[in-house]
């Protein structure tokens, strides 16, 4: 039996948490078996990105909705974190035992001045108002989020990349004393993630420290994660201690688990399946004490932020770059 057929599921079974326990426990049995020949394309490298320039207005409108937003409670305790728990209720559950200061980020690779940042030195300056952002945020549920933080471009420009920086590799702190879920293999750690320069450059991607004004939880990728509003959320890497810059596409933990399945730009976007379900619409966590999910909702390309960041992707096949 391939890798492919022991995780084949039903579609309408994808959140279900003991569908996900046990993708993880064949994820772990199969941990050996070669990449199956499926490219999330990784190690290829796509045509050089476009340049795009936006008005300071198009950036400006990508913060603004009036759609409802996520109570607190839902956006903390429902949650993907692995470090924590492989349950959508673990990471909320466990015990506090995540040590969040001092904190830095090592920040490295193709740039002039590599260094470190302290988490309380990343929102200094800033007005409130140039703080909260509200954004959708997608996974095979989504919510609407007012993030603390800081535009990611703000921080990288500190460490002046060089020509060579064509992407950026984010890395969490992967310590079993803090993690109990670093010490099972639900996936090979320390989680990374990686974005195109020109993504990690863009205004709408932000290191988040809070959200609704507090301190971001624990759960949620205390002290400091990755927020990238047009795409899927194994995007939103949590409690970042590295950040390089590299010269090639880096790996992630997602694509190395599941390459057919996780491909490195993830944009959210309706008219590509995944391999086992379909993208066209997601279901909105509902905010309402009695009920976690609200009807399916269309999903919109590049989750509603086309708009700001579509120019991005100009002449890249995103069927075959997924
Ligand atoms: N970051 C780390 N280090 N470990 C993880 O397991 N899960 C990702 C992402 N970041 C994950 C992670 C996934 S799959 C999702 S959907 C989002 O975190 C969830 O973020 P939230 O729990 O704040 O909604």
């Amino acid at each position: 039996m391939s890798l492919r057929d022991a995780l084949k599921v039903p579609a309408n079974q994808i959140t279900d948490e003991a569908v996900y326990r046990e993708r993880r426990r064949l994820l772990a049995a199969f941990a050996t078996v070669p990449a199956l020949g499926l490219s999330g394309c990784v190690g290829a490298e796509p045509p050089p990105p476009p340049k795009v320039t936006l008005t300071p207005e198009q950036a400006r409108s990508g913060f603004r909705t009036d759609e409802t937003l996520t109570r607190f409670e839902d956006v903390t305790t429902y949650n993907n974190f692995y470090e924590f728990g492989t349950g959508k209720a673990d990471p909320s559950r466990a015990p506090r035992t995540l040590r969040t200061r001092p904190w830095t980020v090592a920040v490295g690779g193709h740039c002039a001045k590599p260094g470190k940042v302290g988490v309380d030195d990343l929102l200094k300056g800033l007005t409130p108002e140039e703080r909260v952002y509200r954004l959708r945020c997608v996974e095979g549920w989504s919510m609407v989020i007012p993030w603390l933080g800081v535009p990611l471009a703000s921080v990288l420009k500190r460490f002046e990349p060089t020509s060579q920086a064509k992407y950026v590799a984010f890395t969490t702190l992967a310590d079993p004393k803090q993690m109990p879920g670093v010490a099972w293999s639900s996936l090979d750690w320390p989680y990374r993630e990686g974005l195109r320069i020109d993504e990690a450059m863009h205004p709408l991607t932000l290191l988040a420290t809070g959200l609704y004004g507090k301190p971001l939880l624990q759960q949620n990728g205390a002290p400091l994660r990755l927020v990238v509003p047009w795409k899927y959320g194994f995007k939103s890497i949590k409690s970042i201690v590295a950040i390089d810059f590299v010269e090639k596409m880096p790996e992630t933990a997602w694509h190395e688990a599941q390459p057919s399945e996780y491909g490195f730009f993830s944009n959210v976007n309706p008219a590509v399946d995944h391999p086992r379900w379909s993208q066209k619409t997601e279901r909105r966590i509902a905010g309402t004490a009695s009920k976690l999910f609200a009807e399916r909702i269309p999903t919109r390309p590049f989750n509603g932020y086309a708009e700001q960041v579509a120019g991005l992707y100009r002449g890249l096949d995103l069927k075959k770059w997924f």
